[in-house]
């Protein structure tokens, strides 16, 4: 039974609450590279609460700055367009993925969870194996999983079906989700990222995070999408029912030089790196 119907799935695309506006436009800025700190701090200034929560954040333990930041023009030019980029999308998708999934056993918040830890060891990975543009790396991992949120009714509704076909592991869950439903997370994703209107190396590594090796345009953005998630849920963050197994393809490791000991020391540095960066986001 119970495929979806596309025209379903699009309707269910489009309800979501889209991305806060000032997120969108503070990405289409930097991507454009029409980006100056005046443009910047005047779309942000725009939106109160992020405005807020942005000052917040850069004044945070987290950040460290030795002196009290007042302005957003200062975190501008203090962090840099890209990573100020990703800190506003990260605000912005915090207000949209807190609510339980269900169909993907996951609380309310683990999606966050799971999206921002991602986020951070992605960032990590890319330093560690010299990708040029660590904040695109940042914002693969923080988007990866987005397709749970409108597929997960869906997913519901069929959840014994799904959870028993797949046997264990989330590429597993996904080819559950794609032979019962029509359609798996990651492709979901892909329709809601081009929705937003996200830059195509982007919604790639995001629809093929559990398939890297298929990746075109950006290779090593898909591989290390892929070893960040499920490095994430080695670590422990956002287990649902679909991350139990994750099996790490060798060949994305390998593209990356992520060797054992370099893997090892990297999970050793999880713990303070994603739990600073969670308080950090707490309200
Ligand atoms: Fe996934
Ligand atoms: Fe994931």
């Amino acid at each position: 039974m119970a495929r979806v119907p596309l025209e379903t799935l699009l309707a269910r695309v489009e309800r979501i609450r889209p991305l806060p506006g000032v997120a969108r436009r503070v990405v289409a800025l930097v991507e454009d590279d029409a980006a100056s700190v005046d443009k910047i701090q005047a779309e942000i200034l725009k939106d109160q609460v992020i405005t807020a929560r942005l000052l917040k954040l850069c004044n945070s333990a987290y950040y460290g700055f030795p002196r009290k930041i007042g302005a957003v023009s200062e975190a501008v030019v203090l962090l840099g367009f890209n990573a100020v980029r990703s800190l506003v999308l990260s605000l912005g998708l915090k207000e949209i993925i807190q609510a339980p999934l269900e169909g993907y056993s996951m609380a309310a918040g683990e999606l966050w969870r799971h999206s921002l830890a991602c986020a951070l060891i992605a960032r990590r990975i890319a330093q560690i194996s010299g990708y040029a543009d660590a904040e695109r790396a940042y914002t693969a991992g923080l988007l990866h999983d987005i397709g749970k949120v409108a597929l997960d009714q869906f997913v519901r509704a069929e959840f014994g079906e799904i959870v028993g076909r797949a046997g264990s592991g989330e590429k597993a869950f996904s080819q559950a989700e794609q032979e019962i439903l029509g359609f798996d997370h990651c492709q979901v994703g892909k329709m809601l990222l081009e929705h937003w209107r996200l830059p195509a190396a982007l919604v790639e590594a995001v629809s093929l995070h559990h398939r890297p090796s298929e990746a075109v345009l950006d290779p090593r953005l898909a591989a290390l999408t892929h070893a960040a998630d499920g490095l994430t849920l080695m670590a422990g963050f956002g287990l649902g029912a679909d991350g139990l197994a994750y099996k790490i393809d060798p060949a994305a490791l390998e593209k990356l030089g992520l060797d054992t000991e370099k893997i090892e020391t990297l999970l050793g540095t999880v713990p303070d790196l994603v739990g600073g960066g969670l308080r950090a986001y707490e309200d």
